[in-house]
């Protein structure tokens, strides 16, 4: 019998990456005016109505507003104004941060190293009521912030959730992953950690994709805006970065010519992945799986209702993926 779980909340389509060039500036200044603990107190409890939480975020979420980019200035400011409005003092600093937005991504999909490969065409679609559709031309493509560069062709071998226990599991059943590609699913683990033990095990390149017994889906013909889990081809994007703040400057802040650590450095502490990955629909994650045999994956690696039987690879599916980063201090 599979595993029921309830399927996660709905994670926002748009890109955001973590980081950014921007940062409205506030809570330092709470213990440095000279006003009362109690009268913030208060001014939080009084912005923190459920009809102002809502309005905030519907005006903030209105756009794709990716870091470093003009949408995310005007949602700078609109915190700015917001927060200057209720007596709160605020400012606007600038940082130059490493930033990472996608150039190239493809994949594509054979049954076997030898047969004819398809292409994913990595589009999240437009659906009726899609409270996005008038802005999708904003959107990113779907990436994975501070991804490696690279191409990869390989076995793939699925690795349930990407944790250290999965992995373990893995080399217990002895499936090979060395050389091969992992596919795995988000929901328990950090997206960079699940790219980090791929690496670790030897994959040379990630594809974490949003299960349909996680996230809805689609299952029951139901999602966002109407329901609250995620369309077929909805894609979870975010960064892979293990660590805080900008990546090149560990420890101080990006400000002017300050001093940077190298690109390849970071990569090299493992902080920045040094495999490509990327994110994938509940519909694509499953055509993948569709085409790997091998050993039948335990009851609670298997997906939801309606699902094909998953097992552990390595192939015979075999995927080329290639991404291409634009990464510099912005
Ligand atoms: C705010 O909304 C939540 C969820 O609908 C509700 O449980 C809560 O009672 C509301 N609070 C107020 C103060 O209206
Ligand atoms: C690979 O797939 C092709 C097309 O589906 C099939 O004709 C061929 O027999 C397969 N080869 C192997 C080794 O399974
Ligand atoms: C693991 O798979 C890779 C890539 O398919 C292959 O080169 C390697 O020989 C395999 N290792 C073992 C132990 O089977």
């Amino acid at each position: 019998m599979k595993n029921q779980s309830q399927p996660r909340l709905f994670y926002r389509i748009a890109p955001v990456p973590a980081g950014g060039a921007i940062i409205v500036t506030f809570l330092l200044l709470f213990t440095i005016y000279p006003r009362s603990t109690s009268t913030y107190h208060s001014l939080f409890l009084s912005l923190s109505s459920n009809e102002t939480a809502a309005r905030h975020l519907f005006a903030l979420t209105r756009r794709p507003h990716v870091a470093g980019s003009d949408a995310n200035s005007v949602a700078a400011a609109y915190v700015l104004n917001t927060l200057s409005s209720a007596s709160i003092p605020s400012h606007i600093t600038s940082y130059n941060v490493l930033l990472s937005y996608p150039i190239h991504r493809s994949l594509s999909l054979s049954t076997n190293s030898s047969a004819p490969a398809i292409p994913f065409d990595l589009i999240q679609e437009i659906y009726p009521d899609d409270p996005y559709a008038a802005v999708a031309a904003d959107i990113l493509p779907t990436f994975h912030a501070y991804a490696h560069s690279g191409t990869a062709a390989g076995l793939v071998v699925y690795a349930n959730y990407g944790r250290v226990e999965d992995f373990a599991a893995l080399k217990e059943s002895a499936v090979n992953v060395s050389g091969n590609v992992v596919i795995a699913r988000y929901g328990e683990i950090y997206r960079g950690d699940i790219v980090r033990n791929a690496q670790l095990a030897g994959a040379i390149a990630a594809i974490v994709y949003s299960d349909a017994k996680d996230y809805g889906g689609g299952i029951g013909g139901k999602w966002f805006p109407n329901d609250r889990w995620m369309p077929p081809s909805g894609v979870q994007v975010g960064s892979t970065y293990r660590g805080l703040g900008d990546p090149t400057t560990p420890g101080w802040a990006s400000v002017g010519d300050c001093e940077r650590i190298g690109i390849e450095e970071v990569v090299a502490t493992g902080l920045m992945p040094g495999i490509p990955s990327l994110p994938l629909s509940s519909r694509d994650g499953e055509a993948i799986l569709r085409t790997i045999r091998g050993k039948v994956a335990a009851d609670d690696w298997q997906g939801g209702e309606g699902a094909p039987v998953y097992r552990l690879g390595p192939g015979p599916g075999f995927v080329h993926l290639t991404y291409l980063v634009s990464i510099e201090v912005n």
